[in-house]
């Protein structure tokens, strides 16, 4: 059985102290694997009738914050990424954040630009936390190296490991503690509040006197310190925040704040019926979606890791292949899920602070000249007008984040972009602009290559182009 299978493990590892940590970390995948296998028993889907839009005061508009704040709250927060997880969808097999975004600086040290001007703007001790899993603890340290000596304090902490469940069988894929990294994996951004609590780290920022933690996804540039959600949090005593943002159709997947049954929960399109799906997807329906951006008060979260209910959230259900080729699943938890526990509500947030890379379509607009930097903030070029960013479609060849670095030799001037279809074999060189409505297709079979220099303004390539 699984658990025969789990303390074989914990004998494969030699030295006590190690083995101790692992015997607890296996552990929590235990109890995990063991609500996934209740559930199951009991498949109990979401009654989709008790499921209602959020009522108007679980969502509070953003020009309702307030306008006077007290920055000496500022002292009381603490930031915390969460950078565990690795960007698969582009092909990436260390850290997302550690890609270069813009002036030679990855996506961390934007993070760390940002808060050292927050905190010597105001005077203040704001630390940031990095929460890294085994996927992204080195490439993480040898970033944050050279903060060292600087005024910031960065604290880093790993989020579990858990092994990964063979589809047939439902055991455990690896053989000993230190089996292949491909037979592991990070149980999600919800694994924040356990690795928290078994780091110590939760225990050392309430003895420093923090009391609120804001927590985003590493690569959410857009994610930066808002004073007002923060004094809005204080204010209303809410003990957890949720930014969400008006979806449009480009972002039909995302989670949405739920009334279920009285209650206010997270839906992830995970956990919905396949016959709702499509309601589910309804911008009319759900209107928001969560930006993963959340505030959380850390005495609040301290007592419900310690009571008896716990920190249970839903099952994410993630089926993966290994390398070889064989079926695995993954349980994994999203941060978001824990407001369920605490008394909380959404804050409906300007888009602006949802800019995350999940693609490599999204990588091209931040870091082009779409945008400019301002101590590790990103800036919309004024050329913009109403504010809208260009929409970009970049075909499969660009998926992985090795095309496209390969695809594009230097990254197009695209301020007066209004749309790019990019499908098929094609090359940019050097110093290209891009305006208006471009759509390059390379046919089959067929390469474009953009020259250096070249200026394409509302064009249409396709075929087998010599420029
Ligand atoms: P997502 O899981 O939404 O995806 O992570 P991703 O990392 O952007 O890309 P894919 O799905 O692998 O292509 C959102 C945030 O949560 C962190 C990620 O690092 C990212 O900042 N995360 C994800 C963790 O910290 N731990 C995890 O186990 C998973």
């Amino acid at each position: 059985t699984m658990r025969n299978e789990l303390n074989k493990l914990v004998g494969t590892v030699q030295d006590p102290r190690t083995q101790k940590a692992f015997d607890v970390e296996m552990q929590s995948f235990f109890y995990l694997f063991t609500r996934y296998l209740v559930e199951k028993s009991r498949n109990e889907a979401l009654n989709w009738d008790l499921i209602k839009s959020p009522a108007a005061d679980q969502i509070v508009p953003y020009d309702k914050l307030p306008t006077q704040v007290n920055i000496k709250h500022l002292d009381k927060l603490a930031v915390l990424k969460v950078n565990g997880g690795l960007g698969t969808s582009m092909g990436m097999t260390g850290a997302k954040s550690a890609l270069e975004v813009k002036d030679e600086m990855t996506f961390l040290d934007l993070t760390v630009r940002q808060i050292e001007h927050l905190n010597t703007t105001h005077k203040v001790d704001v630390p940031l936390i990095l929460m890294t899993s085994f996927n992204t603890h080195e490439d993480t340290l040898r970033i944050i190296k050279k903060y060292a000596n600087q005024q910031l304090r960065i604290t880093t902490f790993n989020q579990s490991r858990y092994p990964r469940i063979l589809k047939e069988g439902l055991l455990p894929a690896p053989s000993s503690a230190a089996d292949d990294k491909d037979k592991w994996y990070p149980p999600g951004h919800g694994d924040l509040y356990n690795a928290l609590l078994h780091s110590g780290v939760l225990d050392q920022l309430i003895a420093e006197g923090k009391e609120y933690l804001f927590v985003s996804n590493s690569d959410n540039l857009g994610a930066v310190v808002d004073q007002a959600i923060l004094e809005h949090m204080i204010e209303s005593e809410a003990e957890f925040l949720m930014e969400v943002t008006d979806k449009t159709k480009a972002d039909v997947k995302g989670g949405t704040l739920i009334d279920y049954d009285g209650q206010i929960r997270l839906l992830e399109i995970a956990q919905v019926p396949s016959d709702h799906v499509e309601d589910f997807k309804s911008i009319r329906k759900f209107k928001i979606f969560n930006t993963n951006n959340l505030w959380v008060n850390l005495k609040a979260l301290k007592r419900v890791m310690e009571s008896n209910e716990g920190m249970d959230l839903e099952i994410i259900i993630n089926p993966k292949a290994m390398g070889d080729g064989q079926a695995v699943i993954q349980l994994e938890t999203a941060a978001g899920a824990a407001i369920k526990h605490f008394k909380g509500h959404g804050v409906n947030v300007p888009r602006s602070r949802f800019l995350p890379v999940k693609s490599c379509s999204d990588l091209l607009l931040i870091k082009s000249d779409i945008y400019s930097l301002e101590h590790g903030n990103l800036v919309l070029n004024p050329i913009r007008v109403f504010d809208t960013i260009p929409v970009i479609k970049l075909s499969d060849h660009f998926k992985k984040i090795a095309q496209f670095q390969k695809r594009f030799k230097k990254i197009p001037h695209i301020a007066e972009l209004d749309h790019l279809t990019v499908s098929g074999d094609v090359y940019f060189g050097r110093n290209i602009t891009l305006r208006g409505t471009v759509i390059v297709v390379a046919n089959e079979g067929q390469r474009i290559d953009i020259p250096d220099g070249c200026i394409l303004e509302n064009r249409l390539l396709s075929g087998n182009l010599n420029m």
